[in-house]
């Protein structure tokens, strides 16, 4: 049978910030998993990612940190890279978009599409910051949503509602840049006249055919990415532009288009084809043999960026001609932490970089747990207390525990070297018959982009010998009956091994120490599955503890750290209505100092205080007890209200009150001169 050649994308992150839990669980662990397993089965496949560098998200992080997009991107490129690596995921290049080679490829791709008639180009009227003299792209534009009111959506999008917008929906749009309002002046662009494309792409996403020739088999195809690809192509494809007026970016290979750059999104796609010649020419092939001919090429995306690999770049790719469109496009859904949204604004994230840091011995532990959790159909939830039990539990109770049984009483009673295969009983046939079952079972999920339940089924493998050693229980055993022990022991060792085989794509590094307690070492995926990998007289070695417990403390920990590190949105209540000058100057406000402080009786929250007012002294009974003790004020400064109509508050009379600020997590300040002013100073 020939095998399958695959070309393999994982998401091109941005470089402007670094990488989190649910990027990972949801693109690179993934696509890694699949390709892992792709190479243990002689499949010829490249796997490619770089970092996306260009895009209006790239400059502005550079505004906002007072610095240039080169030094952004430089920046995070490397630190995402650098966590590429100490994770191991296991690219076949990990490419950048500002790279020369990436300009060239992005360039001459844009030309073909123009010389080919697949653009048109169009003159619109669109937002313009005077004070920056240039034309903002959509996301540097917010104002209020059209459809919920929030008065921070940008240009291309509402994050409260999550409506797709464009500028001219906003209520009062501005400039993020001068925060000024902006004014409509005229430009043109390329665009991409998507509507040409509807009916050979509704037949493709929906019979997997082009031109009526079976190209992928649409049924495995995931739901939400047909339903997705399918609602776009029903509500009409548009007119889209594939240029914008910015500087940072691919400049526009055209002549009279100074000062306009490729969309990111035509610029970002490309950079597969650009990342994948340049590993080419870096090992003397052809970067064609990857891009066309019978190949399967596979994106792995997050589901918000579905319409740009299911539509856009299927588009582009077959405009340009001769190219492979994707066989598949497996998108997740998103991951959440601790039951809230994965946010970098809010610093609501676990990143991987720090993990990696904190915890370089328990990589495996991340990957298991991240696949386990993974958001294939439906969001999911990464929790800390899941990562212990699952942990626990799953790794440790079963996994270790039977790994670390099966090679302690192959040296206790062995000395380490693998006893002989004697008769087999029905039990034993029938485990070693499951054994043989499962690396297929896994083989079809995996080529089934279920990754989660393939891994459930490699665990499964791990369960079988646990089970095993619990039922036939040899060290009961070889007090009675030495000889049938070591026929068991061996069938341990050959589930150990196969474990080595069919744990590889999941957890590595893992597999790896199995492979050094056997001395047997196999990434031959055709292997899994045998009961003969280990020969009789062959030596092990002693193990050690491959999965240490999780302790409640370092749970404890790192959600304590989430919540320390947590950026508080504020929500400042609106303005009150307006008020007159004379009005405001009724109010007579003093500067005054506390003299004396005791708690008022059967009030929790009151004080009763007395003032020195520079007037007089005075009795004010203040709602501050919950916040300060009456010891701790004695010889405060505060402000005070002096005219305010007497009251009588559980039986005293308060005389005025005292001034304070309230912050949104409901902590009170005093509201006090800055300077040391003496008592009896008016405020106004
Ligand atoms: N940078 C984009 C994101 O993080 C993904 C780009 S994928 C590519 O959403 F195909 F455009 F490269
Ligand atoms: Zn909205």
């Amino acid at each position: 049978m020939s095998k399958n050649k695959y070309t393999v994308t994982a998401a091109l992150p941005y470089a402007n910030g670094p990488l989190h839990l649910g990027h990972v669980a949801g693109v690179y662990l993934p696509s890694d998993i699949f390709v892992r397993f792709l190479r243990m089965n002689q499949h010829d496949v490249a796997f490619i990612c770089g970092s996306d560098e260009h895009g209006a998200a790239i400059t502005l992080r550079a505004k906002k940190d007072g610095t240039s997009p080169q030094e952004i991107v430089d920046k995070y490129n490397g630190v995402i890279r650098k966590a590429f690596e100490d994770f191991g995921i296991s690219f076949d290049i990990f490419h950048r978009t500002s790279e020369k080679i990436h300009h060239e490829t992005a360039q001459d791709f844009f030309k073909v599409l123009e010389e080919k008639g697949h653009f048109t180009k169009e003159t619109t009227q669109q937002y313009f910051d005077e004070e920056h003299d240039q034309f903002l792209a959509d996301r540097y534009i917010t104002g209020t949503c059209p459809n919920c009111k929030n008065e921070n959506a940008y240009g291309d999008q509402c994050e409260s509602c999550g409506s797709t917008l464009s500028p001219t929906d906003l209520i009062n749009p501005k400039s993020t840049l001068s925060g000024k309002e902006l004014v409509m002046k005229e430009t043109s662009h390329w665009y991409l006249p998507m509507e040409r494309h509807e009916e050979w792409l509704t037949q493709w996403i929906k019979e997997g055919k082009l031109n009526g020739v079976q190209q992928h088999d649409p049924k495995k195809w995931r739901n939400q990415v047909t339903g997705q690809c399918m609602s776009w192509i029903d509500s009409g494809l548009r007119s889209r532009a594939m240029t914008r007026d910015l500087e940072w970016g691919v400049k526009v290979p055209v002549k009279g288009a100074d000062g306009k750059v490729l969309y990111v999104w035509l610029d970002a796609p490309i950079g597969y084809i650009s990342a994948t010649k340049q590993w080419a020419l870096d090992n003397g092939n052809d970067w064609k043999d990857y891009w066309t001919g019978d190949r399967k090429l596979v994106h792995f995306i997050g589901k918000d960026n579905i319409v740009f690999h299911a539509i856009i770049f299927p588009i582009l790719l077959k405009a340009h001609e001769g190219l492979i469109l994707p066989d598949n496009v497996p998108a997740y859904e998103f991951l959440n932490l601790e039951g809230d949204k994965f946010s970098t604004s809010r610093n609501w994230a676990v990143w991987l970089h720090e993990y990696i840091a904190d915890y370089p011995e328990k990589l495996d532990e991340l990957k298991y747990v991240l696949t386990s959790i993974a958001p294939e159909t439906k969001d999911s939830e990464f929790t800390w207390k899941e990562y212990q039990t699952r942990i626990n539990s799953e790794l440790a109770d079963i996994l270790g525990n039977f790994v670390n049984r099966a090679l302690v009483l192959t040296q206790k009673y062995y000395d380490g070297i693998v006893p002989e295969l004697g008769e087999l009983t029905a039990y034993d046939k029938e485990v070693l018959y499951q054994m043989e079952a499962i690396p297929g079972r896994i083989s079809q999920l995996v080529y089934d982009y279920k990754l989660r339940d393939a891994q459930a089924e490699a665990m499964n493998l791990a369960r079988l010998g646990n089970k095993y050693l619990a039922d036939t229980e040899p060290w009961k055993l070889v007090k009675t009956d030495a000889k049938r022990v070591e026929t068991i022991m061996n069938i341990a060792l050959q589930i150990t091994a196969n474990l080595s085989i069919v744990l590889q794509p999941f957890i590595p590094a893992t597999a790896q120490k199995l492979s050094e307690f056997l001395n047997f070492n196999s990434s031959d995926w055709s292997e899994a599955g045998k009961n003969n990998l280990i020969i009789a007289g062959a030596s092990t070695n002693k193990p050690f503890i491959l999965f240490s417990k999780i302790e409640d403390e370092m749970v404890a920990k790192e959600v304590a750290k989430l919540e320390e590190s947590k950026v508080v949105e504020v929500n400042h209540t609106p303005q009150k209505e307006e008020a007159s000058f004379e009005e405001f100057t009724k109010m007579d406000i003093r500067t005054g100092e506390i003299l004396e402080a005791e708690k008022v009786k059967k009030a929790n929250k009151l004080l009763k205080l007395l003032v020195d007012t520079g007037l007089d002294q005075r009795t004010i009974v203040s709602g501050i007890a919950e916040h300060y003790s009456p010891e701790d004020i004695i010889g405060k400064k505060v402000s005070v209200l002096m005219n305010l109509a007497p009251r009588k508050i559980r039986g005293v009379e308060s005389q005025g009150m005292i001034l304070m600020a309230e912050n949104e997590k409901g902590e009170l300040s005093f509201v006090v001169p800055e300077k040391d002013f003496i008592s009896g100073s008016e405020v106004r």
